[in-house]
């Protein structure tokens, strides 16, 4: 079946983008795997007359924002996200009245109606450098992540107005699965996904334990993938979806790499599977289209994330 989508992709000058916590079979056939900043710098660079996207919605519509002379097919229109799901329009533009001349950043993992609505996006590859981006003397809205955010206080120094919003996968991931990791395996890096709700707790642990300091890396999953290629350390405790297992196992594969907790597998991300990824070429379904009127609001919130890397 791979043979058959690589055959179709060719057949509609397509295309396919997978996120790294796709299933392996779907990554194993993608052009390009990676994290939310680079799926939407491959969106805004391709020449490919279709986009498929192996993904989440939300990750289609930015797509289909930055590209918006190609097709952008998703293969399953029931791939949310939780994250995304955790704000709309209505609710920002209320937080922004009662908050007159702050400036909105938005994590990735929203609507575009939401976008439409935000000053910056940002990814958590490049989140840190949005926030140093904003004049000191400005007040930040930040959303829809609240460990993210938390965390990002913490690296800047940045007092921030933060939603409470989480991504269920993520937060579903406990400080007792860190400690429980933590005397099993001391001797292995910790690579930790800011969107889980242990990151501050063990950036708290770090900032007093110079091991730990060494050893716990908060990182966006292109950051893991990086982060273990260039690493002397032979493994790795993964504190994320578990799709990236896959990613890393290939990218080193004389390393060893064990899920922080087994139970991180996003159902909206493994909506898709390759007989379906199949069909979407096959019958150029579903599209992914954003109004005009929204894209054009939400593509300068956009750019700028892809720019400030
Ligand atoms: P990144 O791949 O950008 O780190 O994002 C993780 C995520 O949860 C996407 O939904
Ligand atoms: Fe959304 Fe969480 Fe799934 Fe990522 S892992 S797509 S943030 S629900």
């Amino acid at each position: 079946m791979q043979d058959e989508v690589r055959a179709l992709a060719r057949e509609r000058n397509a295309v396919i983008l997978a996120h790294n916590y796709q299933v392996a079979e779907v990554q194993d056939v993608a052009d390009y795997v990676g994290d939310s900043l680079g799926l939407s710098q491959q969106a805004a660079a391709t020449d490919a007359d279709v986009i498929v996207f192996a993904g989440v919605h939300f990750m289609a519509e930015t797509a289909a924002i930055l590209a918006p002379e190609r097709t952008v097919l998703i293969p399953d229109l029931e791939a949310g996200c939780s994250l995304a799901a955790s704000i709309d329009a209505e609710a920002l533009e209320r937080w922004k009245q009662e908050n007159p001349g702050a400036v909105v950043v938005s994590y990735v993992n929203t609507t575009a109606e939401v976008k439409a609505l935000s000053d910056y996006c940002c990814t958590s590859g490049n989140a840190r450098a949005i926030i140093e981006a904003v004049p000191e003397d400005r007040d930040i809205l930040f959303l829809p992540d609240m460990f993210l955010g938390a965390y990002l206080e913490r690296l800047t120094g940045r007092r921030m107005k933060i939603w409470p919003g989480e991504c269920h996968v993520h937060a579903g991931i406990r400080p007792q699965d860190v400690s429980r990791m933590m005397e099993e395996r001391p001797e292995t890096d910790l690579l930790i996904h800011p969107e889980c709700g242990c990151a501050s707790q063990c950036l708290y642990a770090a900032a007093h334990d110079a091991k730990l300091a060494e050893t716990t890396h908060v990182l966006s999953t292109e950051g893991m993938v990086r982060h273990v290629t260039t690493s002397k350390r032979s493994e790795f405790v993964v504190a994320t979806e578990t799709g990236i297992l896959h990613r890393l196992r290939k990218e080193a594969p004389d390393k060893r790499f064990y899920a922080m907790s087994e139970q991180a597998v996003c159902r909206y991300m493994k909506q898709i599977t390759l007989p379906k990824l199949r069909d979407s070429l096959r019958e150029m379904q579903y599209p992914v289209t954003v109004p005009d009127d929204v894209a054009a609001r939400a593509r300068g919130a956009i750019e700028r994330m892809v720019e400030i890397v």
